[in-house]
């Protein structure tokens, strides 16, 4: 009995295999053998490596190939390396690939649920149009005030450690008091507190936002790899305590606005316009999109920023021609700081970008098919002449990581090269379609603009008042955490700050 029952289990077992990690073979896609259960994961599983690291290195590995046929654990995903095919998934046949794999059922997450990252088909549509407004160059430039305001207290809270003798501050950490003021202050109209206390209301939620208990950090990884987990299992990513927490902050200051007609120029105000002007556009969406708001804007920017103050502090040069061309624009301004006086410092921004191109925050993007697609590269291309149909629900995976710091796009790509990215280099700029940073298409993040603005700001004030280098409490060469969903440098960023008389 047990040897037919083995029989029958092995068998089970070896035609699972087969149906499920045979399916790139049967449409003839290459790509490296997978290991049974984990695909190509197995070391994320074990985290050793991150996630975009796995695809990292077949991106490497298969440098002649248009695709390859890889397995997230048992899902088949279609990597993409010809920028030519991620035109066609971003832009222009973006109703073949309009959804994002992570779906958030607003049932079970009703913050993340309505979040246009975690949503699909119509519900995105509807909700990107209803939250473009609220990102538009108009609106960045009113609420540019808000955000100068931010990065001169953080110059202000510098200053006050350097005096009690504190010269060493962790970046991330600095960089996180300031995206936090600035989403507190630009989504709710509140000021957060960050800078006098490391425990302020806004500091805990944000810990807890995005670092929440070891189970439940375990749930989301697993529902990362296999997403349909998500709504089986009823994850969510903001806890219910957080949840709660965002909305009391919400429902108190819209009932105190209300009550005493004030108006300000934010995003809380266009949700409460729209919450009065939008049939189906209830108070849960006013806290989740103000919520969301909050989650997508603090630790992306403050990720960025950290690890750019970083480069600046490691390279000398770049730190004194940086700080010359805010000296130069800002002077001729009063020493103020404007939007215009911002979108004038092109060293500045191409200093961003060279931190991007050298560490994406995100390393990996995943994409469904939501209608049938083939692709056949040009004739003129460099890569191999193999084709594949891409069935629906396939998910596609685009190698940002790889694309970044693949020689073919960028000279010395693993270097902080900031002159690369000024007008005057960039005219036979091999890495045109291949270099996007905040996506692209319909899809493209919505929060480029104020991302952008709120690190530029905050830079520009910091690089201006002090000079900064790195400390021998950073631990180099930089090693990062597998587990976390973004780029996380172990022990973290601590830079010595000293003030320019
Ligand atoms: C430097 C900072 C940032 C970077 C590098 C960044 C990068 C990205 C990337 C790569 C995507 C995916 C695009 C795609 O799927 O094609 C994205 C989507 C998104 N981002 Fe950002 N982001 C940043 C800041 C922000 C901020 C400040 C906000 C909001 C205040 C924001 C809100 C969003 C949203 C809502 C989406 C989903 C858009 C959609 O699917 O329609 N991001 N971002």
């Amino acid at each position: 009995m047990f040897v037919v029952l083995l029989i029958f289990v092995v068998t089970l077992l070896y035609v699972l295999y087969k149906r499920t990690f045979e399916y790139w073979k049967r449409r003839n896609v290459p790509g490296p053998e997978p290991t049974f259960l984990v695909g190509h994961i197995g070391e994320s599983f074990l985290g050793k490596k991150s996630l975009g690291n796995c695809f990292f290195e077949i991106y490497k590995e298969y440098k002649d190939y248009p695709f390859v046929g890889v397995y997230k654990s048992v899902t088949p995903c279609l990597l993409v390396r010809d920028p030519e095919f991620l035109k066609c998934i971003y832009v222009k046949n973006f109703k073949s690939f309009m959804n994002n794999e992570m779906f958030v059922d607003k049932k079970v997450d009703p913050v993340m649920g309505r979040n246009p990252f975690f949503s699909k088909d119509q519900a995105w549509k509807e909700t990107r149009a209803l939250l473009t407004p609220n990102f538009t160059t108009g609106k960045m430039k009113t609420i540019f005030t808000l955000l100068d305001n931010v990065s001169q207290k953080a110059v202000s809270y510098v200053n006050k450690q350097i005096d009690s003798g504190v010269n060493c501050l962790e970046a991330k950490n600095l960089c996180t008091k300031i995206t936090l003021e600035n989403v507190a202050s630009c989504a709710f109209g509140l000021e957060a507190n960050c800078f006098n206390d490391p425990n302020c209301d806004f500091q805990d939620i944000a810990n807890k936002f995005l670092s929440p208990e070891k189970w439940q950090s375990l749930k989301i990884f697993v529902s990362m790899i296999i997403p349909s987990l998500m709504k089986v299992l009823s994850i969510r990513f903001i806890s219910k305590e957080v949840a709660e927490r965002l909305r009391k902050i919400v429902f108190d200051t819209v009932d105190y606005r209300e009550k005493n007609n004030v108006q300000r120029p934010d995003f809380l105000q266009s949700m409460m316009q729209l919450k009065d002007s939008t049939k189906d556009f209830d108070p849960e969406d006013m806290v989740a999109h103000a919520a969301s708001f909050f989650g997508d804007g603090y630790e992306t920017s403050s990720i960025v920023m950290s690890f750019l103050l970083y480069e600046i502090a490691k390279h000398p040069e770049v730190q004194d021609k940086l700080r010359q061309e805010i000296n130069d624009t800002m002077d001729g301004n009063g020493g103020k700081l404007t939007y215009d006086v911002i979108m004038e410092m092109e060293y500045l921004d191409a200093c961003l970008n060279g931190k991007i191109s050298k560490n994406p925050f995100v390393e990996s993007l995943s994409k469904r098919c939501t209608e049938k697609f083939s692709y056949k590269p040009a004739n003129t291309s460099e890569f191999k002449d193999i084709d594949v149909t891409v069935d629906v629900g396939t998910v596609m995976v685009i190698p940002v990581k790889g694309l970044f710091l693949d020689p073919k796009y960028f000279d010395e790509p693993d270097k902080f090269i900031p002159a690369r990215f000024l007008k005057e280099n960039r005219k036979n700029d091999r890495s045109q379609g291949v270099f996007r940073p905040f996506g692209d298409g319909p899809r493209v993040c919505i929060g480029q603009k104020f991302g952008l603005l709120q690190i530029k700001a905050a830079v520009a004030h910091i690089i201006r008042a002090f000079s900064v280098s790195v400390n021998s409490k950073t631990k180099e060469p930089l090693e990062f955490d597998p587990w976390y969903l973004m780029l996380s440098p172990i022990g973290g960023l601590w830079l010595d700050f000293h003030k320019i008389k």
